[in-house]
């Protein structure tokens, strides 16, 4: 068990996305969370539309695309701050509890990664700001397979860095959807149900659900 493989979703698992605008939450207005919101249900949507149609746009990009939608639904945003919201994606806040837990895994004889749809240019930056760089074994960005989760052969880039089989990783979401998708290729899975959300593909179900990394067994 000590020897086990954690990989980790990166937005909304190690990564606050709704760090940005709650950075600027007042200059925005009250329609700041539903910004924040809509902005994330967009990204995810268009990683799913691009995929399907088998066609290449980075998240980055997708990223810019879903806060222009989502500004234009929401009544727009104030001068300068679409910039201002892009970059600071970059350096997302991590949540509290992921470089202790990542530290504890590491501690424990445990390897760490990331396993996201990020760019590699998004998560190196990210996991700088946020200090994880020492605390994971590897970045695996989509951009190889130039698709997104849950395609099956995203989650194989794991195993092809790792050269481990699916049974021996333990996966770690916050997104119910990628949860499913880790599951149906294999990994051993754990739900990080921050917000309390409603179970979904119940056909699916992840072996543990937690509330934090906190909870995460390790070993
Ligand atoms: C990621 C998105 C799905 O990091 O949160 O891959």
């Amino acid at each position: 068990m000590a020897a086990r493989l954690y990989v980790f979703d990166a937005y909304g698992t190690l990564f606050d996305v709704h760090a940005t605008v709650a950075r600027h939450r007042e200059a925005i207005g009250p329609h700041a969370e539903a910004l924040s919101q809509l902005w994330r249900v967009k990204q995810l949507e268009y990683t799913w539309t691009y995929a399907l149609m088998g066609r290449w746009r980075d998240f980055r990009q997708l990223t810019a695309d879903a806060l222009d939608n989502a500004a234009a639904a929401t009544g727009g945003l104030p001068e300068g701050l679409r910039a201002r919201l892009l970059a600071a994606y970059e350096e997302l806040d991590a949540y509290p509890d992921a470089a202790p837990n990542l530290r504890r895994l590491r501690d424990a004889g445990a390897r760490t990664a990331i396993l996201s749809n990020g760019t590699a240019a998004m998560l190196e930056s990210a996991t700088r700001a946020a200090g994880l760089v020492e605390l994971l074994d590897a970045v695996l960005t989509v951009e190889p397979q130039a698709s997104y989760k849950p395609l099956p052969a995203i989650y194989g880039l794991v195993g092809q860095s790792f050269k481990t089989r699916p049974d021996e990783v333990v996966f770690l979401s916050s997104n119910r959807w990628d949860i499913a998708g880790a599951r149906a290729f294999g990994f051993h899975t754990v739900w990080v149900n921050r917000t309390g959300k409603p179970d979904e593909y119940t056909d699916l179900q992840p072996e543990r659900v937690v509330g934090s990394l906190d909870e995460v067994d390790h070993g």
